[in-house]
Order: C-alpha cells, then sequence, then structure tokens
C-alpha cells in the first residue's frame, strides 16, 4: 500500500488559504433524500454550477480540470482502512460537520517499528479546504454523529496528475503557503 513515504507534513495536505464562502453552509440549504455510491463512499454529487461559486475552486478548476464534486457521509462510529486512493493523486476537501469528533490522519511507517505509523493530522479547521496526497496512506476515524465531507475528483488521475504538480501551482499562485 505505501505508494509514497512522505518527508514531512507538507507532503501530505496543505491549507488553502481562501476560505469557503459558500459551500461551507450548503448543507443547511439542500434535504438529501437519497444517497448514491461512489468509491466506497454514501455520496451525493454537487453540480458545478454550485461548486464553481467557490472563487478558488473556480481559479485552480481553470489550470487542473475538476470532474465531480460530492459531499461524502459517513456514519457515526466509523473508521475507515487505512489506504492510498486507487485512483485520485490529489483531492480538495472540506469538512461540512462533526469538526469535534472526526479526525483524519496521514501516515508513514515508524523507524522504531514496522508496526507503527508515525502520523500527521489534518486539523480541518472550519470552512477551510485542504490539499489532500491521496497517494499518502491515510485514514478517518469518525465518533459521534454524521460525517459529511466536501471533496473533489480532478479529470487527470494519478498517473497524470500528482499532489506535488498542483502543490507547487498553489504555492506559484499564493493559494498556499509556501
Ligand atoms: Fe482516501
Amino acid at each position: 500500500m505505501l505508494k509514497q513515504i512522505v518527508e514531512n507534513i507538507d507532503g501530505c495536505f496543505k491549507e488553502i488559504l481562501f476560505k469557503s464562502t459558500f459551500l461551507k453552509d450548503y448543507l443547511n440549504t439542500i434535504s438529501i433524500d437519497s444517497w448514491g455510491w461512489i468509491n466506497g463512499w454514501n455520496a451525493y454529487l454537487v453540480d458545478k454550477d454550485i461548486w464553481i461559486k467557490e472563487q478558488v475552486l473556480s481559479k485552480i478548476n481553470l489550470r487542473f480540470p475538476i470532474k465531480y464534486a460530492a459531499i461524502l457521509k459517513t456514519n457515526p462510529n466509523r473508521c475507515y482502512e487505512w489506504h492510498v486512493d486507487d485512483d485520485r493523486g490529489a483531492t480538495i476537501n472540506l469538512l461540512l460537520a462533526n469538526h469535534s469528533h472526526s479526525k483524519c490522519y496521514f501516515g508513514r511507517m515508524s523507524s522504531e517499528s514496522w508496526d507503527q505509523y508515525e502520523i500527521f493530522e489534518c486539523p480541518y479547521e472550519k470552512e477551510t479546504f485542504y490539499l489532500f496526497n491521496t497517494q499518502v496512506p491515510h485514514t478517518v476515524i469518525n465518533l459521534q454523529n454524521h460525517r459529511y465531507l466536501f471533496s473533489i475528483e480532478f479529470e487527470s488521475l494519478a498517473d497524470k496528475l500528482k499532489y506535488s504538480d498542483i502543490k507547487n501551482w498553489c504555492e506559484d499562485n499564493n493559494l498556499v503557503k509556501k
């Protein structure tokens, strides 16, 4: 599973400097009657005319076209297996709910023991987008309450588009800290 061994936390994720202005409240404005299924997630597709309202996504989409966006739901008291995404090299995530009880970690093999991961936590601040390296082992531990996550998939998948490509471009365009 270990496709990439990261040097540091910057290799796992980067906080995007422009906060959500629209999607942060989107979940409160809709009622979702039926959930689909995408890559093992309960998912609700978000139309392009909705997510494009976020200027930062609109800008990134011009350089790295976004194939689709969705809200992903996780039930209470669930954790995901440590994994790397099959197809996605990177994504952009925004946690919409359950900030206190939902944890997301990236990991790398510990030098002390083959049985341990050294972990880096994504803080998932409210209203904050994160660029994620989905080729680094990661997991989610969701405690009480449902977890709702806005997430995207780029048109180009892991074989053509790397986290570092997007990260470098975002740094050059002052969307993330260098
Ligand atoms: Fe994943």
